[in-house]
């Protein structure tokens, strides 16, 4: 089984969201599953032209020359993608976003429709699941009301919803304790993923969970 995940943080591989993806990874490994991990950023990814020559005349292929045949390829080679975003102003990163529009050649100029909702089909069959994972710098949890909206399209298996974000890079030494107990959930959460297929209601609640008072939290922005 292989799990590949897109980490849409302009802040790449020292992001909050390239911890948790990290940690996830760490966990699928420890149960015998291969990762890769693609921080968006390190990429050179032009928007899509929506010209569709990716469906009517070369279908698949894209006419843009960069580096999305490559990340195409690896999105392909998953089992399981994980999308990862910070939340950035109340959505998913525009960097993700770009991403995903790129991600058009493998869909098909087919109208598909399940109980009143209307897709594209897959160019070719595809028997890829999809965990969503973001975190957002604010307490509570309606900043992600949006970006959940925009994952449920794909129908997640997981979705991990962080808020207090900016504790995860913190340097504080007790602020760092927080954050890896959280983080040894997150990977028991990826090895429970890759043994079972899902995840357990408690590794759940323990992903759920507050870690400090949104009082604490102000503080310790400083705000
Ligand atoms: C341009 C911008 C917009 C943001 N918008 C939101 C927002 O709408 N809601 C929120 O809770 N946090 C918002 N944040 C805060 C980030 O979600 C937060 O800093 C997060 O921890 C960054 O994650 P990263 O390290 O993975 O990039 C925003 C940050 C930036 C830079």
């Amino acid at each position: 089984m292989k799990f590949v995940a897109f980490n849409g943080s302009p802040a790449g591989k020292n992001s909050a969201t390239g911890r948790i993806l990290t940690a996830f990874l760490a966990g699928t490994a420890r149960a015998g599953a291969k990762t890769e991990q693609y921080h968006l950023t390190d990429y050179h990814i032009k928007q899509c032209q929506g010209c569709f020559a990716c469906w009517f005349q070369s279908p698949g292929k894209c006419t843009i020359d960069d580096d999305m045949e490559q990340l195409l390829q690896a999105y392909l080679s998953a089992d399981i993608v994980c999308f990862g975003s910070p939340v950035y102003s109340w959505n998913m990163t525009a960097l993700l976003k770009n991403f995903v529009d790129r991600l058009i050649p493998l869909k098909s100029p087919l109208l598909t429709e399940k109980a009143g909702h209307f897709d594209m089909a897959d160019g070719k069959k595809r028997q890829q699941q999809y965990v969503a994972i973001a975190n957002c710098g604010f307490p509570g949890e309606n900043n992600f009301s949006i970006i959940q909206a925009a994952f449920s399209c794909c129908n997640p298996c997981l979705e991990i919803y962080r808020n207090c974000g900016k504790l995860l890079t913190s340097k504080q030494p007790a602020v760092q304790e927080i954050v890896a107990d959280y983080l040894s959930q997150v990977e028991q959460a990826g090895y429970e993923m890759a043994t079972n297929g899902f995840v357990s209601d408690n590794t759940k609640k323990q992903l759920a969970m507050d870690l400090m008072t949104t009082e604490d939290y102000i503080k310790f922005l400083g705000m």
